[in-house]
């Protein structure tokens, strides 16, 4: 190959510049040209006035020295136009007519249906799995979590100490949409007595009786963490029921979040619970080394199966090395939710 493209799509990753960063040295090593293809598959659309608003040549003289940067230099969004068939076709032309024979793919599991859609239509992809969630199963991690739970840990260390100083607890949201990994990690590495996670169903009483027997023990400063996506898997009758005995009419999506749990701890286990939502810091994170190691190991892979002639696959970590495998094997691949770290983290 003489050219190759390199996208990010999805949510940001920190140590997605990073892995563009070893894409074009890698490229460089093999005598390719790069071109970096903005926002998602959305630069693939060449619907800017501006050409280079969609796709750029990409050179180290032009990156510098992003490796380190958060954020992603590409810039990155969810482009729904990509899902229609004609759409598709039209980013094909447009990335034929730059004169782009393969593309590496940064981003998570809708990226990798993006990318097995243009491989179908003749263009070489390879993926890497650049997001904080760590919900593809193929891989032990994905790019930019050990930053996100470094991250957590870091703030929720903060929030215990000013809850140790006033005996209250904390109820404190993670990210993680449909994935508990980043809560589950976050909060074995920083000591929090209760976690509560999507993958297991749960109810705000049986939260508010542990808390209460932390709190009865002696501990009235118990932290718990809270993955966002945790509310879908609520007892629905929990909520409902509450609703109903106070005479609330609101929306439920309107109460069902990390300030309403905490209320209803300050009621339920008379404390003075304190929620904060961490959001997106844990996003825009300068890369951990090993977030940063892995970009370098994984772009350099990706780059020489592209050389290679090999596309479909996506990158992944197995027993702490990298490997790869085709687009479609690592998609079907379940998730094993690790029960029994949970189990111990929430024995009391
Ligand atoms: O997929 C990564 C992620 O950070 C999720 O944890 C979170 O639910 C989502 O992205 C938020 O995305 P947005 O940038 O659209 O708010």
């Amino acid at each position: 190959m003489h050219r190759i493209g390199v996208l990010t799509s999805g949510g940001d990753s920190p140590g997605m510049n990073a892995a563009v960063m070893a894409v074009a040295k890698a490229a460089r090593y093999h005598g390719m040209s790069l071109i970096g293809i903005k926002r998602g598959y959305n630069g693939t659309l060449c619907k800017s006035h501006h050409i280079e608003d969609d796709m750029l040549e990409l050179d180290l003289d032009t990156i510098l020295d992003i490796a380190d940067q958060p954020g992603t230099y590409l810039r990155t969004a969810r482009c729904l136009e990509f899902h229609r068939p004609e759409m598709r076709v039209h980013a094909v032309n447009n990335i034929r007519e730059m004169g782009i024979e393969g593309i590496v793919v940064i981003g998570g599991d809708g990226s990798y249906h993006g990318a097995m859609e243009l491989c179908a239509l003749g263009v070489p992809c390879v993926g890497i799995p650049g997001t904080i969630d760590n919900d593809l199963a193929y891989t032990e991690m994905t790019l930019g979590y050990d930053t996100a739970v470094n991250s957590c840990v870091d703030d929720i260390r903060a929030i215990r100490a000013t809850s140790r100083s006033h005996d209250r607890p904390a109820v404190v949201e993670v990210m993680g949409r449909h994935c508990g990994d980043i809560a589950l990690k976050a909060a074995a590495g920083s000591g929090a007595e209760i976690c509560i996670v999507p993958e297991v169903n749960w109810s705000i009483q049986e939260v508010a009786n542990r808390l209460s027997r932390l709190i009865d023990m002696g501990n009235p400063r118990a932290t718990v963490v809270i993955a966002e996506g945790a509310w879908d898997a609520m007892h629905p009758m929990d909520w409902h029921r509450y609703l109903r005995e106070n005479g609330c009419h609101v929306h439920d999506d309107d109460v069902m979040n990390t300030h309403f749990l905490s209320l209803m701890l300050k009621y339920k286990c008379k404390c003075e619970a304190r929620p904060t939502v961490l959001g997106y810091t844990q996003r825009g994170r300068t890369p951990s080394a090993y977030d940063s190691w892995f970009a370098f190991e994984a772009g350099n892979l990706a780059v020489n199966l592209l050389e290679n002639g090999i596309g479909n696959q996506v990158i992944g970590l197995k027993d702490g090395r990298v490997y790869y495998l085709p687009i479609g094997m690592a998609l079907q691949q379940k998730r094993e939710f690790n029960l029994q770290l949970y189990n111990l983290i929430n024995t009391i």
